[in-house]
């Protein structure tokens, strides 16, 4: 018997993961099935039959047909097309919502909060289809005119992760949309149904309003078709969404193949916490981060750096607010409920795999730690002390609800040691001191893509442009200019005069 919600959405015991355009969906039933398991109980929510070399050679031919006929459509009514799609997503949020928490496992809280974000990049998006702006220069010849404007780039490819089944799709379409782009769509195989449902909701949303196809989506039983998504010459932009190991191989290939991609890989977040901070803004945001979406945000808080004169005192109400949230741990289609599951056994094992490696490393584990002895991938959140930041363990990025907690003597340091990792996504300071906020801000105090004062480091707005450095992958999405990405720029320079001068002054006379 299916789930409520599933119904709620349309989507049946067995599902086609591929749309091939024009209202269909493929009938391939020979490509393997995939199983949308429920992180909290083990159940099968549904199978999903995989898409095939074929299916996917029909979409990327739809999508190239369709792409010559919507980068003519003007930009502010392909604007037009994305507000019945954010539209429709508000009329859906609660249902896709609960099925984000039930399929993904992160909270009903937080999976409306996904669908919100996908409701307000859709917004965005709209008022960015009327301000594509390229810049006008000064010629440096007389009777000449230059100027830069942006045209679509072609297909663009989404490659999503498990942990924003839904968001992180519309952060690239519905901007790529606006652009004159098609997008084409593989999501995480944890997290097809979300998938499903999201291009459900959107591409009846497009027929209402008359408007032709510009998202396609399929799902890959193994990753062969996603290997061939990377190499295929004929999608220009790459956007990848996952781990480093991955992302590092995608965006190896497509360099070869001179294609660009936009790396969304690892974060290992620090927040810092100086003697000025107050802590009834900084206790709550640390728990937020390390313990929301049970710590698989990219953006999730992994390190604390307390200053010593505090340390003490923050441990201890960290340690408080940590046995609260214990009480609150289960289904998380219960509104109740502060953190579910882990959306897989591997990330139960990896969890526990970085809890043996920190007390091997010398950590000790003052909070939680362990799986909890009931169905489901549920663990308890863990803080780990009397580590340092160059630990194997806490250099890597645990997609897990651990939170390492260290002790600093002077700014300097802290940043340093914030600093001090592979990764460069997301960072916070909490501070009431001026001059500590403004270090922390320069040039010379965080190096990540994302830094804060008094919040805490995930959940970001759409509005900013998201993305980190380093090995986080250079890329950035979702808001400010992030579009330029999804275009390409052409520079024009118009000779309205009658000579034919060259530049720098070259003489050439014939
Ligand atoms: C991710 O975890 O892949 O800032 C994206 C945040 C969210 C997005 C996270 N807005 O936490």
């Amino acid at each position: 018997m299916s789930h409520p919600v599933l119904t709620a959405l349309g989507l049946t015991e067995l599902e086609s993961g591929t749309y091939v355009g024009s209202g269909e969906w493929s009938s391939t039933r020979d490509a393997g099935v995939i199983e949308s398991i429920s992180p909290t109980d083990g159940a099968l929510l549904a199978r999903v039959q995989a898409s095939s070399q074929d299916d996917y050679d029909t979409i990327v031919e739809r999508a190239q047909a369709a792409f010559k006929v919507w980068r003519t459509v003007p930009a502010p009514r392909r604007g037009e097309a994305i507000r019945l799609c954010s539209d429709a997503l508000r009329r859906n949020k609660d249902a896709l919502g609960t099925l984000v928490a039930l399929e993904m496992g992160k909270s009903k809280a937080e999976g409306d909060g996904e669908v919100q974000e996908m409701i307000d990049i859709g917004d965005f998006s709209v008022g960015l289809s009327r301000q594509l702006y390229g810049l006008t220069m000064h010629s440096e010849r007389p009777g000449h005119r230059m100027y830069e404007q942006w045209h679509p780039i072609g297909i663009v490819g989404i490659i999503s992760a498990f942990n924003f089944p839904v968001a992180v799709w519309a952060w690239n379409a519905f901007v790529a949309a606006i652009c004159g782009d098609i997008s084409i769509w593989k999501p995480s195989p944890k997290t097809p149904l979300s998938a499903i449902a999201s291009m459900k909701i959107c591409n009846e949303a497009l027929k209402t309003g008359g408007f032709p196809d510009i998202f396609f989506l399929f799902n890959d039983a193994g990753s062969d078709l996603a290997q061939s998504f990377v190499d295929d010459r004929r999608i220009p932009l790459i956007s990848f969404t996952g781990s480093t190991k991955v992302g590092r191989m995608v965006g190896e290939r497509v360099a070869r193949r001179m294609g660009r991609s936009l790396l969304e890989l690892g974060g290992n977040n620090a927040i810092i916490v100086d003697p000025s901070a107050e802590l009834k803004l900084a206790i709550p945001a640390i728990v937020f981060g390390a313990v929301g979406t049970a710590g698989q945000r990219c953006t999730t808080t992994r390190r604390l750096f307390v200053h010593e004169t505090i340390y003490d005192d923050v441990l201890a109400k960290l340690v408080t607010a940590y046995k609260q949230v214990e009480g609150k741990i289960g289904d998380p289609t219960d509104p109740a409920n502060l953190m579910g599951p882990l959306n897989s056994r591997d990330a139960v094992q990896a969890y526990l795999d970085a809890i043996a490696r920190a007390k091997a490393q010398g950590g000790t584990v003052v909070s939680g730690g362990s799986a909890l002895d009931r169905p489901g991938n549920f663990v308890l959140p863990a803080l780990v002390t009397g580590l340092t930041n160059d630990a194997e363990v806490v250099q890597t990025e645990t997609f897990a609800p651990i939170l390492y907690v260290m002790k600093y003597s002077t700014l300097d340091e802290a940043i340093e040691l914030q600093n001090a990792v592979p990764q460069g996504l997301s960072s916070s300071i909490f501070t009431t001191n001026l001059k500590a906020a403004e270090q922390f801000l320069s040039a010379w105090g965080s190096d990540c893509g994302i830094a804060n004062v008094n919040i805490g480091t995930s959940g970001a707005e759409i509005g900013g442009a998201f993305g980190g450095e380093k090995e986080t992958g250079g890329g950035r999405e979702s808001g400010s200019d992030a579009w330029r990405a999804y275009m390409r720029r052409q520079t024009n320079t118009i000779n309205y005069s009658d000579s034919m001068p060259l530049a720098q002054g070259i003489k050439f006379d014939l």
